[in-house]
């Protein structure tokens, strides 16, 4: 039985049957593996590998004491967050979120079940984002990290959205521009909702076909999105181009460089960090510093000079702190 899990999961006595890095599958001449010291588990963790899929009848599962995390996981990531953020800033960020729940719920469902995009109930959970994120950005984050099982979809928009409005905010951008960012953030992987519930929620190791249905993701969110009149370009854009990656190894149209637009390369460094810094309650995730350490030795995946001015002035000293 096969099992996706985050490289700092690695422990000695599993099984690997394959490996992904930033969310791709292993070159072909990738061959199985019992982990067997502690040195192999380090060299895996200093490579680009960011996902593994390990064999859990042919190897032992991921260490026991993760399993604990549910029943201490919401009182420990709460005592985190108290460490970091006033109660004032903690309490107003779960209201932003609690109350754009409903707009984004609506989105993801006309997606789903109508195969159309409601902007209206889109643009109310920009502006209720927009509002919280501009002088409560960190705590926002923060508190969107830890992901129930029927909220991943849900706070992983909301989390791109608010990472995107904060992050043009930095680089300078007027309002109106960080509207549309915040939009393409919320919107970028819609075209997921016209994805199979079994390929989303698959935890084993994904075929070739359903990967391949998986990669038409933004393709799919691309003609959703446009069906919808003057739907600004850079939303567009965002759906469908935040796979590429700079060195021209992404999807859908093998993009590279500056003809990868910008928009979409803001997009890709928000949308990796969200996945990688995402905490489940039986998984954990990777820690700030380690999720930025991924992407800066990620060679060839995003704009370098994007990615410094993430890490500048989101990370030091910025919201993310
Ligand atoms: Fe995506």
């Amino acid at each position: 039985m096969q099992k996706r899990i985050r490289v700092n999961q690695l422990r000695v006595g599993m099984y690997v049957e394959d490996v992904e890095i930033g969310g791709k599958a292993g070159a072909q001449r990738f061959t199985p593996f019992l982990i067997s010291s502690p040195s192999q588990v380090e060299r895996m963790m200093a490579s680009h590998v960011m996902t593994v899929v390990i064999d859990i009848v042919k190897g032992v599962d991921i260490h026991p004491s993760t399993r604990f995390l549910a029943a201490s996981g919401r009182a420990g990531f709460d005592a985190k967050l108290l460490a970091m953020f006033a109660a004032s800033d903690i309490r107003q960020a779960r209201q932003c979120i609690e109350e754009t729940k409903p707009h984004i719920r609506r989105v993801l469902a006309d997606a789903r079940i109508k195969a159309s995009f409601d902007s209206e109930a889109a643009s109310s959970a920009v502006e209720r984002i927009m509002s919280t994120a501009f002088n409560n950005a960190g705590a926002l984050i923060a508190v969107a990290k830890l992901k129930e099982k029927d909220e991943v979809t849900f706070l992983h928009s909301l989390a791109v959205s608010a990472l995107m409005i904060t992050f043009g905010r930095f680089l300078g951008h007027r309002e109106e521009d960080v509207r549309v960012f915040g939009l393409g953030g919320l919107v970028h992987d819609l075209g997921k909702m016209a994805l199979p519930d079994a390929i989303l929620t698959k935890s084993g190791k994904l075929t070739a076909e359903e990967m391949d249905l998986v990669r038409r993701h933004p393709q799919l969110g691309y003609e959703l999105v446009s069906s919808v009149e003057h739907t600004p370009r850079e939303v567009l854009d965002i759906c469908r181009y935040h796979h590429e990656k700079y060195d021209g190894t992404g999807y859908l149209g093998r993009l590279a460089g500056k003809t990868i637009p910008y928009s979409a390369r803001i997009a890709a460094i928000c949308d990796v960090y969200d996945a990688l810094t995402t905490i489940r309650p039986y998984k954990q995730a990777f820690s700030q510093a380690e999720a930025i350490n991924m992407m800066m030795t990620s060679p060839g995946h995003f704009d370098s000079h994007l990615l410094s001015a993430f890490v500048s002035k989101m990370v030091i000293g910025g919201p993310l702190r």
